[in-house]
């Protein structure tokens, strides 16, 4: 049975809060390191228009909104995750750098934030993740100044031909795994595929970033393992 969009909210948080002192270990094991030059490159899209205000969504332990201050230490970076124990890590990485980023609770549907807040708003490997896109994607749109700049990092379903079938393999079999067996939480690298196989194509995500009224590019990365779509408000 489908779940409620609340419902499917709940799981995320609890999965989440469950995986995080495991989250980033495995983040870099099971990407082999990719992750970071994609993260990388969304930084660099999402600094282009030089931002003073900005928003990493879905922060999880803050990897993308740390790299981003240390990248414009100028600018002013807020990090908002619904799962209370990512954001302690998030917040313990921050003091230990010595990066003043503040890390608060929040959800991606309803956020805490007033109209035109931010210059730009970077996603990496949330949105994937949020119950009702269309609903996030106006919400984004509302707290994004005219002109500002989002920017999603996410896995599409996996590639056609040669490359697909390896990539299925490993990332239906090995991941779950290697993941679960890791933090412990099977369930949670068993949503992964799923969640990734359901997500909408390039192309679609597009569109529905479109409908919201962004004007959209889209970046493929690793062979399409990875897609940066930068939308523009
Ligand atoms: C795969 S992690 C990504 C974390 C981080 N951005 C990164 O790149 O490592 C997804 C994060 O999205 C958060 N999340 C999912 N749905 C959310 C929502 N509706 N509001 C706020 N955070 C949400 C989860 O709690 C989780 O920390």
């Amino acid at each position: 049975m489908a779940l409620s969009p609340e419902e499917k909210a709940k799981q995320v948080q609890r999965m989440f809060s469950e995986i995080a002192p495991r989250y980033d270990l495995l983040n870099r094991l099971l990407s082999f390191g990719a992750d970071l030059r994609w993260r990388k490159r969304a930084v660099a899209l999402a600094l282009e228009r030089r931002p003073r205000r900005i928003l990493d969504l879905a922060t999880g332990t803050g990897d993308l909104a740390l790299m981003l201050k240390r990248r414009a230490p100028e600018a002013e970076v807020v990090g908002v995750d619904f799962a209370r124990p990512m954001l302690e890590i998030a917040r313990k990485k921050a003091e230990a750098l010595g990066l003043r980023v503040a890390f608060q609770e929040g959800d991606a549907l309803a956020l805490p934030f007033p109209h035109a807040h931010f210059d730009a708003i970077t996603i990496a490997f949330g949105f994937r993740n949020f119950a009702d896109y269309p609903k996030a994607l106006a919400e984004l749109r509302r707290v994004l100044a005219p002109g500002g700049r989002l920017v999603i990092l996410e896995f599409p379903p996996p590639p056609r031909g040669v490359f697909g079938l390896v990539y299925r393999l490993y990332f239906g079999r090995v991941l779950p795994l290697v993941g679960g067996l890791v933090s412990g939480s099977f369930g949670a690298y068993r949503y992964l595929p799923e969640s990734v196989e359901a997500f909408p194509s390039p192309e679609a995500l597009k569109a529905l970033m479109e409908a919201a009224g962004f004007r959209v590019r889209y970046e493929l990365l690793t062979f399409g393992v990875a897609a940066i779509h930068v939308g523009d408000g």
